[in-house]
C-alpha cells in the first residue's frame, strides 16, 4: 500500500529541522566513536555545542508544547526518553575522552528518538492539537527560528546552521551566503 506523504504541519517544521541536525549529529558522533582519540574529543566538543546551541531548547520546547496534546504513554515516553538522553549527555560531558560505547549509544538513542517523534509524536499533536493550539504552537516556533539558526529554512545557496559546526553559517549574520 502506497504511504501517504505527509507533510509537517507549518508550526512544527522548525523543530523538524532541527531533527535532521540531530540526525546529522547522531551520524558524526557514530563515525568519531569508530575513530582516535582526537576524533573523540571532537565530538564531545560538538555534542556541547550542540546542546547548548539547540538540544536543550528543542527538548524543552518539545515538553512544553506538544507533551499535553498527546496521548499519556507518548507524553510519558517523551519525557523519559529526553531524560535518559539528558542523563547521557551530561555523562559524556563530563568525560574525557569519551568512551566510544557512550557516544555510540548516546547517537543510537538521539536517532530513534527522532524518527519516533517524527513518525509518531508529532503527527499525533498534528491531529490533536485545534487550530487554536496550532496558531500557539508557531507564534512560538517563530521565536525559535529567531533564536535558534539551526531551526530556520536556509535559502538556497546558503549552507544550512549546524549547531555544532564552528564552520556553519548563520543566516542572518551571513547575509551575503557562501559559495
Ligand atoms: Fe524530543
Ligand atoms: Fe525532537
Amino acid at each position: 500500500m502506497p504511504h501517504k506523504q505527509l507533510k509537517r504541519h507549518d508550526a512544527l517544521q522548525p523543530l523538524s529541522r532541527e531533527h535532521f541536525n540531530g540526525l546529522v549529529l547522531a551520524r558524526r558522533l557514530r563515525e568519531a566513536a569508530g575513530g582516535d582519540a582526537e576524533a573523540g574529543r571532537r565530538a564531545l566538543r560538538e555534542l556541547d555545542a550542540a546542546w547548548r546551541n539547540e538540544l536543550e531548547g528543542h527538548f524543552e520546547d518539545e515538553e512544553r508544547l506538544l507533551a499535553g496534546l498527546v496521548p499519556a504513554d507518548m507524553e510519558r515516553r517523551l519525557h523519559d526518553e529526553h531524560a535518559a538522553i539528558r542523563t547521557l549527555a551530561m555523562r559524556l560531558l563530563r568525560s574525557s575522552p569519551a568512551a566510544s560505547e557512550e557516544l555510540t549509544r548516546f547517537a543510537s538513542m538521539l536517532q530513534k528518538h527522532i524518527r519516533w517523534e517524527e513518525r509518531e509524536l508529532f503527527p499525533a499533536a498534528e491531529d490533536a492539537a485545534t487550530e487554536e493550539q496550532l496558531a500557539f504552537i508557531a507564534e512560538h516556533t517563530q521565536r525559535v527560528e529567531r533564536d535558534r539558526p539551526g531551526a530556520r529554512k536556509h535559502k538556497s545557496g546558503v549552507a544550512p546552521f549546524r549547531p555544532w559546526d564552528p564552520g556553519s553559517s548563520d543566516e542572518l549574520s551571513d547575509a551575503g551566503g557562501r559559495p
